[in-house]
């Protein structure tokens, strides 16, 4: 992908090869499905999923007549699903009273399937209680953090921490993984659907109070580490302590936070393990973590850590696809296990929710299952396959219309399914693989959010200023967390790592010892893990590794002049204080604070090195920073591709894979460096041409 973010954004064997041959299905003559492996291809916990393309949509059995069932699995296969999502939100069906199951008609819709060839992910359906639950035990309903308690006929109702919801969860999920975790058919699960709102009823402030006592130990703990004396917030009782949604002591909020985290972790642990006592160990088991993958109302690495694999929900909603901003969220959900992906839920040409909810251009609904699977997703599926006659998304994009016959996406979604089935050998065991990382750490966004000091602070933002440049430059580029292993990359960008506990600043210091290169932007080593300021300037603990340290933050009201181009929003005032660490950008004429002083500085240790970036800088003097910062540390770039078309690579056995995705309406020609095969077309390509939306999938000589 070239230009900046400005201007796109204005435009996975051989053994399965022989598995997919033999059970590959005839659409009509001539043509190919995406195929299922075949039972016992995948024995590892949740590994089918890495050995195919999944490609399908979420259908809901159990608002139609039994009758039509076949029907619509026959369309689905038609098009070339190979997998289907069912029953999240079923739960009035699955348990029409208190302890009343009725599974049947799952294992019948699961079976059906089957004989389709059409595997099946279960959904458990926590996500919306019966209306039997609420009315005889009204604690499990969600109190928000006003204190209201909230009422039946929505969705996302309950409380996470009520004991009764998750005994009464808990029961039903092991009458499903009961009924279905060895049915053959079930491929895997999803937990829920889209965890979003924490409660703030009595059972949850009790665990909040647990929590606490178990982490600190005593009040004067707690009282040190939050700074108490402080307003006089000082606690002599655990109950004392706050639970809600205002704005409060930020070292409270942020251990808020971690306790929802653990909330949800614990919410979904109760499922899970529910579903791995009774099911077949090949059943994956995910959750989809929803569509705003950048959302920080808890820690979505904490989350993924007992899943199998991450999936969220790619929505455009209002407009069209933002190549830089979408792209770098599949990288982020990608790296929420460092693994390949799911798109649980895409959408199928339009949404209903969105101020405006237009639909993609033709051929734009094909462009972004790409550049999804570009980007390391292995299962695309649509929301939804047809709309229920009545409900609150009775307008929302479908495969099917209220009359059960194909709309007009179909015959896209029926191309993906094509091309699905072509690239999936290619693909499979194939991933995104990178030499660079952007470290996304959430405590740091939770931490400078409470405490902003410039309205327009937008970390995503500031994330995407650096992920611009570097997409351009490489296939692929890495988001991935703070806390976790930096070996494997050349370069790391830490856009706004605010907080920097010990053990990250011994990461970071030995992965610049030990060659690598370390961007840090404005904004980090402020804090510790509690949320206090450090006792030492920015970058705290990493300031003597660097050489220099900031003097003081300015939140600017007007842009600053900074080397050939200008910092708006925010300007850090740094110090050289080493004799070998290099000013590398300089403030102009700026705020008379700034005036001459040094906005970036640089420091070479051994064979790596650190820099310290203190401004928010503009996209010239940013592609000059990243470019300099790859050939520093020897990052070879991909091959250049025109301005809105997007270069993305998949590598693995032995394979190395190319996936362009041209994101503008007008026709663009991409040279190739060598001849690659065409895996959608055939044939043998030094260039390609890609019209408006156009899609290539190459496959080039894996040893360059
Ligand atoms: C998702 C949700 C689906 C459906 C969809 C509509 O967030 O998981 O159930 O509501 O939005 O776009």
């Amino acid at each position: 992908m070239t230009g900046g973010k400005g201007r796109l954004d204005r435009v996975r064997t051989a053994r399965l090869r022989a598995v997919l041959g033999a059970v590959l299905l005839s659409l009509s003559p001539g043509s190919q499905a995406l195929a299922a492996p075949a039972e016992g291809a995948s024995a590892a916990n949740g590994q089918a999923q890495f050995d195919s393309l999944w490609l399908g949509s979420a259908w809901y059995p159990e608002q139609w007549p039994e009758e039509r069932w076949d029907e619509d699995l026959r369309l689905m296969r038609a098009h070339g699903a190979n997998v289907v999502r069912i029953g999240e939100f079923a739960w009035a069906r699955m348990e029409p009273s208190e302890g009343a199951y009725d599974m049947d008609w799952l294992v019948r819709a699961v079976r059906l399937a089957g004989k389709h060839g059409i595997r099946v992910v279960v959904g458990t359906p926590t996500d919306t209680p019966p209306a039997w639950m609420t009315q005889k035990y009204p604690e499990v309903l969600r109190v928000d953090g006003e204190g209201r308690r909230l009422g039946h006929g929505g969705r996302r109702q309950f409380s996470i921490s009520d004991p009764h919801y998750r005994r009464l969860s808990r029961d039903v999920v092991t009458r499903m993984a009961q009924a279905l975790g060895r049915e053959p058919n079930v491929i895997g699960w999803q937990i829920g659907n889209e965890y979003t709102d924490e409660s703030y009823d009595p059972a949850a402030k009790a665990a909040w109070v647990g929590w606490l006592k178990a982490r600190y130990g005593t009040l004067d703990r707690l009282n040190d580490a939050w700074t108490t004396q402080y307003w006089s917030q000082t606690y002599s009782d655990w109950a004392q302590v706050p639970f809600n949604t205002e704005k409060g002591n930020p070292g409270l909020m942020l251990e808020q936070k971690r306790f929802i985290t653990d909330q949800w972790v614990s919410f979904q642990k109760n499922q899970l393990d529910a579903i791995r006592s009774a099911a077949l160990p090949s059943q994956f088991i995910t959750t989809n973590l929803g569509g705003l993958g950048w959302a920080n109302r808890f820690d979505r690495y904490a989350i993924n850590r007992d899943l199998d694999f991450a999936s969220w929900d790619n929505y455009v909603g209002t407009g069209h696809v933002l190549p830089y901003r979408n792209g770098a969220s599949h990288d982020l959900v990608r790296g929420w296990k460092r693994r390949n992906f799911w798109v649980m839920e895409i959408q199928p040409g339009f949404v209903n929710w969105a101020p405006v909810s237009n639909m993609l251009h033709p051929g734009e609904t094909r462009a972004m299952a790409w550049q999804a699977i570009g980007h390391g997703a292995d299962g695309i599926l649509y929301w939804q396959w047809r709309n229920a006659l009545n409900g609150q998304e009775t307008m929302h994009g479908s495969i099917l219309g209220p009359d059960g016959a194909p709309l007009p996406i179909y015959a896209e979604v029926s191309r993906i399914g094509r091309e699905m089935a072509k690239a999936a050998p290619v693909l499979a065991g194939t991933t995104p693989v990178s030499p660079v990382a952007i470290l996304q750490d959430y405590p740091s966004r939770w931490s400078i959010d409470f405490q902003l000091h410039h309205k327009d602070y937008d970390q995503i933002a500031v994330l995407l200023d650096y992920y611009a440049p570097l997409k351009d430059a490489l296939g692929s580029v890495n988001i991935v967390e703070a806390a976790g292993p930096l070996e494997s990359y050349r370069l790391v960008v830490a856009p706004s790592l605010a907080v920097i506990d010990e053990a990250t600043a011994a990461r970071l210091t030995a992965f610049v010892q030990g060659g690598g290169h370390l961007i840090l932007g404005p904004r980090s080593g402020q804090r510790d893990a509690f949320d206090r300021l450090q006792p030492r300037r920015q970058p705290g603990p990493l300031a003597d590794l660097l050489g220099g340290q900031v003097e003081q933050f300015y939140a600017l009201d007007e842009p600053v002049a900074v080397g050939a181009g200008k910092a708006t929003i925010w300007a850090e005032d740094l110090t050289p204080k080493a004799p070998d660490a290099q000013v590398l950008l300089r403030y102009g004429k700026a705020n008379g604070w700034l005036d001459g002083h040094a906005a970036a500085i640089t420091r070479k240790v051994g064979k790596g090195r650190i820099t310290y970036v203190g401004a928010l800088i503009d996209k010239g003097l940013m592609k000059t920073l990243i470019d300099d910062a790859l050939t520093g540390a020897g990052v070879a770039r991909d091959f250049a591709v025109p301005e809105g078309v997007e270069l993305m690579t998949r590598e693995g056995d032995g394979r190395s894979v190319v996936v362009l995705v041209n994101h503008g309406q007008e026709p663009r020609t991409v040279t190739l460096p060598e001849p690659m095969t065409d895996v959608l077309e055939g044939g043998r390509r030094q260039a390609v041409t890609l019209g408006a939306e156009g899609v290539a999938v190459l496959q080039r000589s894996a040893k360059r």
